[in-house]
């Protein structure tokens, strides 16, 4: 595995790889690497003759810069993962290199970015897209690959590449989760052995959810309900947001009648979380 710290020398080896008629799959990361992130890096050795992938705490999408801070890193740990699992390339930039002195442009995807995360943190998928823009063109992969853990993230970047032309397929791939069913995050290895526990009521509520609407339910009221109630059994978890809404705006709705995003975030202790399931 190649370690590649510069934009020139990423954009070379890549173009390289084009010359050679290679498809190049990317999986950009902020490292700290679980299941999750490896589950991207898999799919992507089926899908690209050669698979790059990205560490970079991007600082532009932390409104917090306590939470940026306290990122956890790893990446003696993040490099024998991957190299295990055969990544060509690992590009790894220092912050320099990605917002250089006089660092001023920004990519905004308007709509999607507004509701869910995006109301509670503020111009964080600001940070996403432009970050994700500016890898893409140092990377120049033929497919890059998005867990739907972030949901939003995903509708946000298939907009932006729809939006501004990039000529890069995008998937999606479904949320990887430990046997009890909370979502891997690397934000997981801040809980307290009891915060762990208590964070279990996410996926409950989304499981109670997708069981109301196999049901019939189809009042959103109804579901809600039931969701803040399995969220707020436990005293110790702030509820920031659940909400029902279409998979692909993102506007939220009020009757069930077709594929619908359950999203969640909550705080447990000092930790956020976020969850999601699209209901059938
Ligand atoms: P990060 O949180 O490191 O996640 C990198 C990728 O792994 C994202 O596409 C994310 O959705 C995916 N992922 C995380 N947890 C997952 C899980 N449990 N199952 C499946 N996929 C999972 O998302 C980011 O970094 C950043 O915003 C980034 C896109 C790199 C831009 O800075």
């Amino acid at each position: 595995m190649q370690i590649i710290q510069t934009v020139r020398e990423m954009q070379h080896w890549s173009e390289d790889r084009r010359l050679e008629r290679k498809t190049v799959a990317f999986v950009p990361t902020m490292g700290f690497l679980h299941e999750g992130h490896l589950s991207l890096v898999r799919e992507a050795k089926n899908r690209g003759d050669v698979v790059v992938v990205s560490i970079f705490v991007n600082p532009m999408q932390f409104n917090q810069s306590s939470d940026f801070d306290k990122y956890p890193r790893n990446e003696a740990q993040d490099e024998r993962a991957l190299k295990e699992l055969d990544t060509d390339v690992l590009f790894m930039p220092p912050p320099a290199e990605i917002y250089p002195d006089g660092y001023q442009s920004a990519v905004e995807v308007e709509q999607v970015s507004q509701p869910l995360c995006g109301a509670f943190r503020p111009g964080h998928f600001r940070g996403v897209a432009t970050v994700v823009a500016k890898l893409f063109n140092m990377v120049k992969p033929h497919c890059a690959l998005f867990g739907e853990k972030d949901f939003q993230q995903c509708v946000v970047i298939k907009r932006m590449v729809r939006d501004l032309n990039f000529d890069i397929d995008i998937v999606s791939l479904p949320t990887v989760r430990e046997d009890d069913g909370l979502a891997m995050s690397s934000r997981n290895a801040r809980l307290s052995a009891a915060e762990r526990e208590t964070s279990l009521c996410v996926s409950r509520a989304l499981t109670a959810a997708q069981e109301l609407v196999s049901g019939g339910q189809t009042s959103a009221a109804v579901i809600l309900q039931s969701v803040q109630q399995i969220l707020t059994q436990n005293a110790e978890v702030r509820v920031e947001y659940a909400s029902l809404c279409h998979p692909e705006t993102l506007e939220e709705v009020e009757l069930i009648s077709g594929p619908t995003l359950l999203a969640i975030a909550v705080w447990v202790g000092e930790v956020r979380l976020i969850d999601n399931c699209v209901l059938h």
